[in-house]
C-alpha cells in the first residue's frame, strides 16, 4: 500500500483522529499502513483501550522485544520503561521461559486440565507468598478481585467494600470508583463522594463502596467503626503503584490488619502490580504484614496471562468445588500460561534476584532525583523495587495521594515523554490522571543501559528547563 490513492483513503478512514500518522506523499510507514488496516475493524486501532498512547497520537506498533528493548516495524528501538504495563518483570523472551513455552507445546499447549505444573506452581506460590495457604487461578487481575469480592461477600454475609482513593483494581463494577477521574468531594468524616471512572456504571453499586483517603489511621480506624456491621472486606494496593509509587506510612499496614480482624473484616491486599516487584513475599513480605487475601497478577507470570487469588485456608475453602463460591473459567490456569510462570517464579525464588534488582533500581531512581536538583527542575522520582512514578511538580516526597495530585505538572510529564520517545525511551502515556502513572524496569535492565538512561534523560531535562516547562 502506497501513493496518493492509499493517502486519500487514509485521510477517509482517519478524519483527524490520529494527525500525527505519517502521510508522507511518496511512502508510507510500515506502521502507517498496518493502523489503517486496524481502524477499518478495531476500534481505535487497539486491542486494550490503553494502549493508545496520547504522546504518538497511535498505538506503538511492534515487531519484536528483547530484554529490555522494544523494536517497531519501523526498525525503531527504544530502552523500555513500561515493561508490558509491569507484566514483564524478566524482560521480554526470557529464555527459561521461552524453554517452559516450547515444553508445553509438545504436551499439547491448551488442556482444559490439571497437570503435574499446576501443582508445582500453586506449591512454590505457598511457599513464597505469606498469604498463599491456598491458590486459585485466574485469567486478568480484574477477575481476581472480582472473586476476592465475592469470595468476602460469602464469608462474612456482608456486602459493602472499604476502598481507596487513587487504588485501582480492575475495570469491574464494584470498583472501578474514584481512581484517576476526578477527586471527589470529602465529608467531614473523612469519606470521599464515589466518582466512576468510565461511563456505564450504574447507580446501585455506589452504595455498595466507600472510599476514604489512604494513610490517614484515624479515618480509617473510625470509618470502619462506623461501617462494621456492612463491611465484609477493606481492599488496597499496599504499595500505591497505580498513582507513581506511595508507600504506606510506617505502622499503617499494621493498623489495618488490626482493626480488621477485630472486626471480622477480611483484609485483600490487591498485589497484581506490588506482587513480587521487591521481594520474594511481594509486599506482604517485604512488610511483613499478612492478609487475608491476596490478588496477583503482572509479575506472577513474567508475562503469562495468569493470575491468582490466594489466602487464607479457612476463607478459600469456601470457593467450588469444596464450597459454594463459583470461581472457574474456560482458559483459567492454561497449560502454557501455568508452565511459563513456573519458569518465571522459579528465577525469582532465587538467591540474590531481589537484591539485585532492588540495588540496581535504587541505583536509577537515586541518579534520577540528583539530576532534578542537578538541573533545578521541579520534579520527584518515588520508586520501591522494579516500579517507580516520576512526580513532575513535587518537591517532596511525599506518602499522600493529594498532596501528590496537586503538586503534580501533567505538562512537563507529557513534554517529558514526548522527548523520551525522540530519544530511544518508552515511556507509557496513560492520558490524563491526577498524579503519574507507573514506569518500571526488569532484571534485564543492566547498569550499562540504566547509565545509558540516563545521559538521555540529561539532555531531556536540560531541554526542558531551556524551554521553561
Ligand atoms: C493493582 C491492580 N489490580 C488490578 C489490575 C487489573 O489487572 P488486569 O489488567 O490484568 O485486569 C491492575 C492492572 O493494572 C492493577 O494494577
Amino acid at each position: 500500500m502506497g501513493g496518493k490513492s492509499s493517502l486519500r483513503r487514509a485521510f477517509f478512514i482517519l478524519g483527524e483522529y490520529i494527525p500525527r500518522i505519517n502521510f508522507q506523499v511518496e511512502r508510507m510507514m510500515k506502521s502507517d499502513e498496518i493502523l489503517l488496516k486496524a481502524l477499518r475493524c478495531m476500534v481505535g486501532g487497539v486491542s486494550a483501550g490503553g494502549r493508545y498512547h496520547p504522546t504518538l497520537k497511535k498505538p506503538l506498533i511492534l515487531a519484536s522485544a528483547d530484554g529490555c528493548t522494544l523494536t517497531d516495524v519501523d526498525g525503531k528501538e527504544w530502552i523500555d520503561y513500561h515493561n508490558a504495563a509491569g507484566a514483564t518483570l524478566l524482560g521480554y523472551n526470557h529464555p527459561a521461559i521461552r524453554a517452559a513455552l516450547e515444553k508445553s507445546i509438545e504436551m499439547g499447549f491448551f488442556l482444559n486440565n490439571e497437570s503435574k505444573y499446576h501443582a508445582d506452581l500453586a506449591d512454590l506460590i505457598h511457599r513464597m507468598v505469606p498469604s498463599a495457604d491456598k491458590v486459585r487461578l485466574s485469567n486478568s487481575g480484574t477477575e481476581a478481585t472480582l472473586a476476592a469480592l465475592r469470595l468476602a461477600r460469602a464469608y462474612t454475609g456482608r456486602k459493602k467494600i472499604l476502598k481507596f482513593e487513587g487504588h485501582f483494581h480492575g475495570m469491574h463494577e464494584f470498583l472501578f470508583y474514584n481512581w484517576h477521574n476526578r477527586l471527589g468531594a470529602m465529608n467531614s468524616h473523612g469519606e470521599i463522594e464515589v466518582v466512576w471512572d468510565t461511563a456505564g456504571m450504574v447507580e446501585e453499586t455506589d452504595d455498595l463502596i466507600i472510599v476514604i483517603p489512604y494513610n490517614d489511621i484515624e479515618i480509617f480506624e473510625k470509618t470502619v467503626r462506623r461501617h462494621r456491621e456492612d463491611l465484609a472486606a477493606v481492599i488496597c494496593e499496599p504499595v500505591m503503584y497505580n498513582a507513581g509509587c506511595i508507600e504506606p506510612v510506617p505502622g499503617y499496614l499494621e493498623a489495618m490488619r488490626e482493626i480488621t480482624r477485630e472486626h471480622g473484616i477480611l483484609l485483600i491486599f490487591d498485589e497484581v502490580l506490588s506482587g513480587f516487584r521487591m521481594h520474594s513475599g511481594c509486599a506482604q513480605g517485604y512488610y511483613g504484614v499478612t492478609s487475608d487475601l491476596t490478588t496477583l497478577g503482572k509479575a506472577v507470570g513474567c508475562g503469562m496471562t495468569l493470575t491468582a487469588l490466594v489466602g487464607r485456608d479457612e476463607v478459600m475453602a469456601r470457593l467450588n468445588p469444596v464450597g459454594p463460591v463459583v470461581m472457574s473459567g474456560t482458559y483459567t490456569g492454561s497449560l502454557m500460561q501455568v508452565m511459563g510462570a513456573l519458569a518465571a517464579l522459579e528465577i525469582l525464588n532465587g538467591d540474590g534476584f531481589y537484591d539485585k534488582l532492588n540495588n540496581g533500581s535504587a541505583y536509577f531512581y537515586g541518579r534520577i532525583n540528583e539530576l532534578f536538583e542537578l538541573k533545578k527542575l521541579k520534579g520527584v522520582v518515588q520508586g520501591l523495587g522494579a516500579r517507580f512514578g516520576i512526580y513532575f511538580g513535587l518537591e517532596e516526597p511525599t506518602h499522600d495521594y493529594r498532596t501528590a495530585a496537586a503538586a503534580y505538572n501533567p505538562k512537563a510529564w507529557s513534554r517529558f515523554v514526548e522527548l523520551a520517545l525522540e530519544n530511544g525511551l518508552y515511556f507509557h502515556h496513560y492520558g490524563d490522571s491526577l498524579t503519574p502513572m507507573h514506569s518500571g524496569v526488569t532484571a534485564a535492565h543492566t547498569r550499562e543501559v540504566y547509565d545509558e538512561t540516563l545521559d538521555r534523560m540529561e539532555s531531556i531535562f536540560e531541554q526542558m528547563v531551556r524551554e521553561g516547562v
